[in-house]
């Protein structure tokens, strides 16, 4: 699996073009993918990172992180998925980067998803959805998320996001209209984000093989 990360990791490095601002995801498929832009960094501008974890990495290789506000719009943004359905929506989330990675995908021209064989679904939904939510308004989010879609949210044990908010795992769930479902749960006070990345969904897949696909 993690030769099916890496492959996707470094084919994604043919959307890098010199002097870019980059926008990076998080997880370990990006890992691979910040690896491969370590080793052109003299050929970019900076990055824009979506998470502390990214952040360091990048660093480590002597990539510049730029703020987002000072970076502006960006050409790209690669980052990797939890799930990606056949319209080029996806599950994300699962590290606990939902929130800036939603940020960094509207903040881009073309999202590009880097993803194992696994993470494609017919259906979204197997893979429980992220939901970030102020602490003081969990239980509040769960009871309504409960009512609307009849999903199981759990409290993710332990977990604080990078914003410092709390997350909400919903299991059971078939989400076949992910634009709808989105839009919806994004209504409820106290819901940071999402992790279903549907609106603004991925403009191209890379998914992860020898040699990778490219949808
Ligand atoms: C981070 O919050 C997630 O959105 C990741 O992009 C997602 O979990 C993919 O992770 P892996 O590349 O580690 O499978």
């Amino acid at each position: 699996m993690s030769e099916a990360k890496r492959l996707a990791g470094e084919k994604a490095i043919d959307y890098v073009e010199d002097g870019m601002i980059v926008g990076v995801g998080t997880g370990s498929t990006v890992a691979f993918f910040i690896d491969a832009l370590g080793r052109i960094r003299d050929r970019i501008a900076g990055a824009v990172s979506s998470s502390e974890q990214s952040t360091a990495r990048l660093r480590m290789l002597g990539i510049e992180v730029l703020d987002a506000n000072a970076a502006g719009p960006l050409k790209l943004y690669v980052d990797g998925a939890d799930e990606c359905d056949p319209h080029k929506c996806l599950i994300k989330g699962g590290g606990a980067a939902l929130t800036r990675e939603k940020i960094i995908a509207e903040a881009s021209e073309t999202f590009v998803c880097i993803v194992d064989p696994a993470k494609r679904v017919p259906v979204l939904g197997k893979f429980p959805l992220p939901v970030e939510v102020i602490p003081m308004a969990r239980s509040l989010v769960a009871r309504r998320i409960l009512a609307l879609t009849g999903g199981q949210p759990v409290w993710r044990d332990s977990a604080v996001t990078d914003n410092g908010n709390w997350i909400l795992d919903v299991h059971n769930l078939s989400i076949v209209d992910p634009v709808g479902l989105e839009t919806e749960l994004n209504q409820i006070p106290g819901v940071v984000s999402v992790g279903l990345f549907a609106r603004r969904r991925a403009d191209i897949v890379i998914v992860g093989g020898e040699p990778p696909q490219v949808l």
